[in-house]
C-alpha cells in the first residue's frame, strides 16, 4: 500500500488541485486505497466522509437523496434536512464551499452521476475529493468541470507483492509453506497481479491444503472462473451501453487477443462500428 500511497500523500500535502481520480479495472484496490488515504489523513481536515458503491446504489429507489444525505451528513448537516433533489444538490454546493473536507465518492461511472451529487458550485480550495471509477475518461471530464484534476491510475501487484499477499491469504505467512511454492506461483500467474483475484483464490485454497485438492482446483481454473472474481469482472461486462460494444469484446476476447488493430476494424468495422467500438472499450 505504501508504494501506491506515496503519489497520492504529495498530492494532498502539496497540490492545490482539489480532485484526484483514481482509476483502474474490478478488483484492483482503488476502494482500499481511497480508504487508507483518509484514515491517514482524517485528523488534517474538518469533515471526512466516504460515500460507498455509488454505481451500485444508483439502481436502487431513492438513490439520489440517499446518496446526498450521506455525503451531507459528512460535510457536517443534518439528514432530516434535505427535501429534494434539487435543494440537495444547492445544500451540498454551499457546505462544499464552506467546510474544508475529505470526502471518498466510490464506484462512479460515469459524469452524471458525479455531477448529479456534487452539484458545479465552486469548492473549498483547501478540501480534497477522492474520485474512484473503472473509466480512465473521468479525470478530463472532472478537469474541465471543476478546473483541475489529478489522475491515478492504479498499479497492479509485482510477481513479489503478488506471491506475498496470496501467501497471506492461503498459509496466513508472507511466503509458500515447504512445497508449495510451485503450485503458488502457478495461481500467482493466473491472477495477473490483480488482489481481488490473489485473495479470493488465496482464501478459496487455505480451507484444504492437501497437494490433490490443489492440482484439481489449478486444473479447474484453466476450465472456469472463479466465481467470486467473475462477480466483480462481469461488471464490467454489462455496463458496457450497446450491444456492439458487447459482441465486439466477446469476438476480441474469443478469437482477436492480440491481434493487429486494423485487422480487427476491417472485419468488424461493418456488423461492430468497430472504430468507435474499440475506443469505447479502451477507455475501460
Ligand atoms: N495493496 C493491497 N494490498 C493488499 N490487499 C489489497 C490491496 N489492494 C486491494 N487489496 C484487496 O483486494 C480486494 C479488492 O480491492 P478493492 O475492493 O479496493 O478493489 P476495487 O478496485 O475498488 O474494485 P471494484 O472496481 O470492484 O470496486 C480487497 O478485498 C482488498 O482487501
Ligand atoms: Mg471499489
Amino acid at each position: 500500500m505504501d508504494t501506491r500511497y506515496k503519489e497520492i500523500d504529495y498530492w494532498i500535502k502539496q497540490s492545490n488541485v482539489n480532485f484526484l481520480v483514481i482509476c483502474g479495472m474490478g478488483g484492483s484496490g482503488k476502494t482500499t486505497l481511497a480508504q487508507y488515504t483518509v484514515y491517514s489523513n482524517q485528523d488534517k481536515f474538518e469533515n471526512i466522509r466516504i460515500v460507498e458503491h455509488i454505481d451500485s446504489e444508483w439502481k436502487e429507489p431513492h438513490h439520489l437523496l440517499k446518496l446526498q444525505e450521506t455525503l451531507l451528513g459528512g460535510l457536517g448537516v443534518e439528514k432530516q434536512q434535505v427535501p429534494n433533489h434539487n435543494q440537495g444538490k444547492v445544500m451540498i454546493e454551499k457546505a462544499l464551499q464552506r467546510k474544508k473536507a475529505l470526502i471518498v465518492l466510490d464506484d462512479i461511472a460515469n459524469h452524471v452521476q458525479l455531477e448529479d451529487l456534487l452539484g458545479r458550485g465552486s469548492i473549498n480550495e483547501e478540501s480534497k475529493i477522492i474520485v474512484t471509477t473503472r473509466k480512465t475518461s473521468m479525470c478530463k471530464w472532472v478537469g474541465s468541470t471543476y478546473g483541475g484534476c489529478r489522475e491515478y491510475e492504479m498499479e497492479l501487484l509485482d510477481d513479489n507483492e503478488a506471491l506475498e499477499l496470496f501467501s497471506l491469504h492461503a498459509f496466513g505467512s508472507k511466503n509458500p509453506i515447504e512445497g508449495y511454492k510451485e503450485l503458488a506461483q502457478q495461481v500467482v500467474g493466473y491472477c495477473d497481479g490483480n488482489p481481488l483475484a490473489l485473495e479470493v483464490l488465496g482464501s478459496s485454497l487455505s480451507h484444504d491444503l492437501s497437494i490433490t485438492h490443489w492440482k484439481s482446483e489449478l486444473d479447474k481454473l484453466k476450465k472456469d472462473i472463479h466465481p467470486g472474481i467473475r462477480r466483480v469482472l462481469i461488471r464490467s461486462y454489462t455496463s458496457l451501453p450497446y450491444e456492439c460494444e458487447k459482441e465486439l469484446f466477446l469476438h476480441i476476447a474469443c478469437f482477436f487477443n492480440g491481434v493487429d488493430v486494423d485487422y480487427v476494424v476491417k472485419i468488424f468495422e461493418h456488423n461492430c462500428s468497430a472504430v468507435a467500438s474499440i475506443k469505447a472499450l479502451t477507455k475501460r
